[in-house]
């Protein structure tokens, strides 16, 4: 099954690990996924009490279904190998995935890859089983993002990290994730997003959108969210409670478009097996296999978030 279908990521949820209030906050939401973080929501004086913070936070558990990972420090700083192999050693079990910030060459990816199976090996964990979600912050990176994203089998998603890329690239605002004012007619993000979304789908990884900073304005995170799941995004991360309802809607198929997905794929099924014929049609729709295709990552999603169908297939009679 490919990155896309296997773990329902709409919302990813940004948890500061320096505030046990915060995690305890945390197991109450209805995310698909988390992070506790080591980088930036972490004063440099707490980071190393919050690596304890993260063990026991993952070893104690109610996280039920969720996608459980830890932002540790990026690979250029003196934090980082400290961070993997105190939470890998003390939570390994009890982790699905490294979040690695400001990957700006491939080579931070081997680096985390390596480090991750010495320490898998070292205490008995299966190897290869923690992933990496990498997250494209800077110009550096985004010009080798394809590399980045073929860096190793553990890469599972590429994230957008909108507001250190909009400092890296010296962009004209300090709104993380608004358009800057002068780029009125367009959408200043388009070509960033493009990017990491084709890079994503070209190695079958998931790409996530980053933070809305605006934490109350939740009509403008949900603006923003629509951009980005119409583009084809699986997600987006989240900093506020009142942000975690609009993430898991936006990025989930509805309702009535997830059942035409399942009904298509039954269609197509029944007529290119049971009847042999390669184009079928559906009520007025004509189907083929590019239809099919498209059914099945609308399908994909659907499944991944737990939705149900409404609506059964049921053959035209001849
Ligand atoms: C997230 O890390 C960002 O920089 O937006
Ligand atoms: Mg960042």
């Amino acid at each position: 099954m490919n990155a896309v279908a296997s773990r329902s990521r709409r919302s990813v949820l940004a948890v500061p690990a320096s505030n046990p209030r915060f995690i305890e906050k945390a197991r109450g939401l209805d995310t698909d996924a988390f992070f506790l973080d080591l980088e930036d929501a972490v004063a440099p004086l707490e980071k190393e009490a919050a690596r304890q913070t993260v063990v026991a936070a993952l070893n104690e558990g109610g996280w039920d279904g969720r996608v459980r990972t830890v932002r540790v420090n990026d690979a250029t700083t003196a934090w980082a190998y400290r961070d993997v192999i105190t939470v890998v050693e003390g939570a390994g079990a009890n982790l699905d995935c490294l979040v690695l910030p400001k990957v700006s060459d491939p080579s931070h990816v081997l680096w985390l890859d390596t480090l991750l199976t010495q320490i898998e090996r070292s205490v008995g964990l299966e190897v290869g089983r923690i992933g990496i979600e990498a997250q494209i912050e800077d110009a550096r990176g985004l010009t080798r993002v394809n590399e980045i994203a073929a860096a190793s089998p553990r890469v599972e998603t590429l994230v957008y990290g909108p507001a250190d890329f909009m400092a890296s690239i010296n962009m004209k605002t300090l709104v993380v994730g608004e358009q800057p004012p002068g780029y009125d007619p367009g959408d200043a993000y388009h070509y960033v997003l493009m990017r990491i979304l084709m890079a994503a789908r070209a190695h079958d990884l998931q790409a996530i959108d980053g933070p809305y900073l605006k934490i109350r304005d939740v009509e403008a995170f949900t603006r923003s969210a629509r951009r980005t799941a119409a583009l084809g995004f699986d997600g987006k991360w989240v900093l506020h409670p009142a942000q975690v309802a609009a993430a898991n809607e936006v990025y989930a198929p509805t309702q009535e478009d997830y059942d035409h997905a399942e009904l298509v794929l039954d269609a197509y099924e029944y007529a290119t097996t049971v009847r042999r014929r390669g184009a079928v049609m559906l009520g007025d729709e004509m189907l083929d296999e590019a239809s099919r295709k498209m059914a099945l990552v609308v399908a994909a999603k659907g499944r991944a978030a737990g939705m149900k169908r409404t609506r059964e297939f049921v053959p035209e009679q001849e």
